[in-house]
């Protein structure tokens, strides 16, 4: 592993993505890392075209990710209240996730330092980029802006931090109901998902491609 085995992608990359359908130019892109250091998904071998295309695939792919799961989490709230929605999120969560993987070929999965579904325990390239996504955001950057690509053991990776709003603190804030706590307890036993506060870092969208 190299001495700095992330890179971030900074704000000009992801507004970019955001506002814009044009193709991102690598070259200019992929200089807005903090440090002056060649990005490691410019890694000889692989070919030019193939970082700003898997980056743009990478970024759609979280935010149709997140895009999906938010009105459904919103809609079971009111439809039926967190009980429900809880029940919702449990099924709707991985559902998108594996409809996700199965269309582009990428893993997609959702990964937290403070996981409350076992399945969303990170690896250590993960629990690394987690670490650095909780310090850009406690120096001020913008949750949204948090995201990585690095090719790692042969495999494009990519992480889009996910932000905790007001709305996430009914089920993952530091005064979460008593019934709302019984319920997940109940699912998740090992469950350390609770205690955040908005703007906080809830976890990230963690995607895996085989290059
Ligand atoms: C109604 C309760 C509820 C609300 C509201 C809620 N979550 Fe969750 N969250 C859950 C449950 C239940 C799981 C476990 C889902 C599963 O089994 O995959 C979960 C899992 C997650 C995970 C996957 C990692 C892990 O710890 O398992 C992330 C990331 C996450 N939530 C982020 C958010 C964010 C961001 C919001 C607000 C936009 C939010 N959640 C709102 C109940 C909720």
């Amino acid at each position: 592993m190299q001495s700095r085995p992330y890179s971030l992608l900074g704000l000009a990359l992801a507004t970019s993505l955001l506002l814009s359908c044009t193709p991102v130019s690598a070259p200019d892109e992929l200089n807005t890392s903090a440090n002056d250091q060649p990005l490691a998904i410019g890694t000889p071998g692989i070919p030019q075209f193939a970082p700003a295309a898997l980056i743009d695939e990478a970024s759609a792919l979280t935010q149709r990710f997140a895009g999906t799961l938010l009105p459904t989490l919103q809609s079971a709230l009111q439809a039926g209240g967190p009980l429900n929605a809880i029940d919702v999120c449990a099924l709707e969560a991985p559902r998108i996730a594996q409809q996700l993987s199965e269309e582009s070929g990428w893993e997609v999965t959702r990964v937290s330092l403070k996981a409350r579904n076992d399945t969303a325990v990170p690896d250590s390239w993960e629990t690394q980029v987690l670490h650095m996504f909780d310090q850009r955001q406690q120096a001020g950057e913008a949750p949204a802006t948090l995201n990585v690509a690095e090719t790692v053991n042969g495999d494009f990776r990519y992480m889009q931090a996910q932000p905790t709003a007001p709305l996430c603190l009914t089920c993952h804030g530091s005064e979460v109901s008593q019934e709302v706590l019984s319920a997940i307890r109940a699912k998740y036993p090992n469950d350390l998902a609770i205690g955040y506060q908005a703007g906080q870092i809830r976890g990230a969208i963690s995607l895996r491609k085989p290059m």
